[in-house]
């Protein structure tokens, strides 16, 4: 397979997470004694890449900086890319298109925790071309919340698959919806993931969507889903799930200690 470059895409505002953010990154917020970045960027280092891009917006992104360095002492590459302003994942990935450009992504979301260390390696497997995402079965009663609109909506990208195939996704939908697989924040995409990005029109909400490029490829019948292995996380929905993301940390020994080997601290 060709060079394949990591991304961590950790822009945006952290609005839920205030006043934690007010005076730090959202991505360095401590989950289980360890930033939160630290997580995404361990996944991408078992999957075996060395370069590694995260894309941050302005708030207190120097912390980066003062926490990974080059990321030499963790075996890694480390770029950075700026966003300007929070509008979208998929913007955000438009960011590294000056270093991905022509090269295979694996892209992770800055605040989403994977009990599977090697959910990204996992998803790799036999990868050549069109995209992959991974998804997480998530019960009923953990599905909703009141949307922008204020309606109850599903939290995640939700997925219809047919064995490996992924034959529709949906963002945020109204309740009910038509399936309970969310997509998680880990995606895989072949080199002409930038060519979509840049034909991307905002959505209803006025955010590039990463879900608008996954159904890019799935039109194209190229869009295929793993499952993640144990529990996922995205940390940064607000107060109770950071919480919620070191307490199931907590009960997971294996994963935890992996986690804290990258950093040379005791879990
Ligand atoms: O966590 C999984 C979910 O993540 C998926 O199921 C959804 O399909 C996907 O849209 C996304 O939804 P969220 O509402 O959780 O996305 P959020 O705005 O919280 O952004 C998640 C991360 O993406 C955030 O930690 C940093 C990065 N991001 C986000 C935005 C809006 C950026 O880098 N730039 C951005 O402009």
């Amino acid at each position: 397979m060709t060079e394949v470059i990591g991304v961590i895409l950790a822009g945006g505002t952290g609005s839920r997470l205030r006043p934690l953010t007010l005076t730090t990154n959202k991505h360095l917020l401590h989950v289980d004694g360890l930033p939160m970045i630290c997580y995404p960027l361990e996944c991408l280092r078992q999957a075996g890449l060395t370069q590694i891009c995260i894309v941050t917006g302005h708030e207190h992104a120097g912390g980066f900086g003062e926490l990974l360095g080059s990321g030499e002492r963790y075996g890694v590459k480390l770029s950075f890319a700026y966003q300007e302003k929070a509008a979208g994942i998929a913007d955000a990935l438009g960011k590294v298109e000056w270093m991905a450009k022509g090269k295979k992504v694996a892209v992770i979301l800055g605040d989403n925790i994977y009990e599977d260390t090697q959910v990204i390696k996992r998803a790799l497997e036999g990868f050549e071309n069109g995209a992959r995402i991974v998804l997480s079965e998530v019960p009923e009663e953990k599905l909703y919340e009141p949307g922008f609109d204020k309606q109850p909506r599903a939290k995640y990208g939700i997925a219809q698959v047919s064995g490996e195939k992924v034959v529709n996704i949906e963002e945020k939908p109204l309740k009910p919806a038509k399936s309970n697989l969310a997509v998680t924040g880990a995606y895989i995409y072949d080199e002409h993931v930038f060519d979509i990005v840049n034909n991307l029109v905002p959505s209803k909400r006025g955010e590039l969507e990463i879900t608008d490029v996954n159904n890019a490829y799935r039109k194209k019948g190229m869009l295929t889903a793993l499952r993640a292995n144990g529990w996922w996380g995205d940390a940064g929905e607000n107060i109770d799930s950071l919480h919620h993301a070191a307490e199931l940390l907590r009960v997971s020994p294996k994963a935890r200690e992996l986690y804290h080997e990258m950093l040379n601290t005791k879990p």
